[in-house]
């Protein structure tokens, strides 16, 4: 009892939390925990960062253009448009939950979230901006290079300070609490009958054997067609284009289905315009079966009910251009 006066908000809402984040039901499928940085200052570099369109040569271009938090974390486009209006080759996966995944991209070649973040910023179909100008402008804005002194504790700005932030701030993106979660943690009212159904269908038919973890997926590289053929005119090759192997072709990083609702179109090359019809292509590719529209309609209440919470937050306020900072060159 004499301890109550002591804890403060912050530890008694992690209280709350560890207490809240134990799931009951011993599932496949696990809770996802809220992710609690201990190097707040980073995180807000890092957010900064993420929503700065001077990360980019046209000066328009932030990560939260492709990667909206105030939605999906998605651009919802098929493939997505980058520097002077060129389509990229691939669809835009969300970077919420991305943390939970074993490696970065549809082919992963990207280890880990700051490996991955120093790819947009120079890739020509996205922000277009060499990281050797990324650095200048980031280093002739005196707000950001202030924040990197107390951060780090270094005057000169770097790629990996500038990835490492984005990165920690991206590790907060998570999206706890969906109906499911809380019916993962005993709430039997959380989900509906058909949805309940679904999840049992979703087990019984195999997307587990792929679709599986916190995130329902991110944990494994898995054929795309893998009892019949996939069509596409994506020139995308999977893990092929990163190994070279011949096995290795068509295989994709298995995306997580957390939030699947709010990130159409699906696939690597956002063929799939609806979830029933990437459900229907994925029984018939995966699996070599047709779901009726009963089981269709199940299999998308089961996914409806993986939507979290999403973090909530300011808008971050950038810090200001110094004398030195280059102006944009959209038409470059
Ligand atoms: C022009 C649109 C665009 C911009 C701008 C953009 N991205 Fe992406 N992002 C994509 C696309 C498309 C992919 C998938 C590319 C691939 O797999 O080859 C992707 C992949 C990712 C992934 C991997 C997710 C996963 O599940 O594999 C993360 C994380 C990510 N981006 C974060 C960022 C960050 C951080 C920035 C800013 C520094 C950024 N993106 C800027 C379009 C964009
Ligand atoms: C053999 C592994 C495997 C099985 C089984 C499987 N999936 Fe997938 N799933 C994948 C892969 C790999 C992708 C990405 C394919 C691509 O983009 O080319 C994917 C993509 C998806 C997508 C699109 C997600 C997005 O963001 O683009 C949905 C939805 C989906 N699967 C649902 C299911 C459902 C429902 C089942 C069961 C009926 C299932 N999957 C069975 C491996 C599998």
């Amino acid at each position: 009892m004499k301890l109550i006066p002591f804890i403060t908000a912050a530890s008694a809402i992690a209280i709350v939390s560890l207490v809240h984040a134990q799931q009951v039901r011993n599932e496949p499928v696990k809770i996802i925990e809220p992710y609690v940085s201990d190097t707040p200052e980073k995180v807000e570099l890092g957010k900064q960062l993420f929503f700065d369109p001077r990360l980019s040569m046209s000066g328009i271009i932030s990560c939260n253009t492709c990667h909206n938090l105030s939605y999906g974390g998605t651009d919802n486009l098929k493939t997505s448009i980058g520097h002077k209006w060129q389509a990229g080759p691939v669809n835009s996966p969300t970077v919420l939950n991305s943390s939970l995944q074993i490696a970065q991209f549809w082919d992963g070649r990207a280890s880990n979230l700051e490996e991955q973040a120093a790819g947009p910023i120079a890739a020509d179909v996205e922000m277009a901006l060499p990281h050797t100008l990324a650095v200048s402008v980031i280093q002739s804005i005196p707000g950001y290079v202030d924040q990197v002194q107390k951060i780090y504790g270094d005057d000169q700005v770097t790629l990996d300070h500038i990835t490492d932030a984005i990165a920690e701030f991206e590790r907060t993106l998570v999206t706890p609490n969906a109906p499911f979660d809380q019916w993962l943690m005993g709430d039997d009212d959380a989900i509906s009958a058909t949805a309940l159904a679904g999840y049992d269908l979703f087990k019984n038919a195999g997307c587990i054997a792929c679709h599986y973890g916190e995130a329902l997926g991110g944990k494994s590289f898995m054929k795309m067609g893998l009892v019949a053929p996939y069509e596409s005119d994506s020139p995308a090759q999977g893990r092929f284009d990163v190994t070279g192997q011949e096995m290795d072709r068509f295989m994709f990083k298995v995306p997580t289905l957390r939030n699947v609702t709010l990130t159409q179109p699906y696939f690597h090359d956002g063929a799939a315009e609806t979830l029933e019809e990437a459900t229907q292509v994925m029984g018939q590719l995966q699996l070599g079966r047709d779901f009726t529209e009963q089981e269709l309609t199940q299999l998308v209440a089961f996914m409806e009910t993986l939507t979290g919470d999403r973090l909530q937050m300011m808008l971050p306020i950038l810090p200001e251009n110094g004398p030195e900072t280059p102006a944009p060159s959209p038409f470059e």
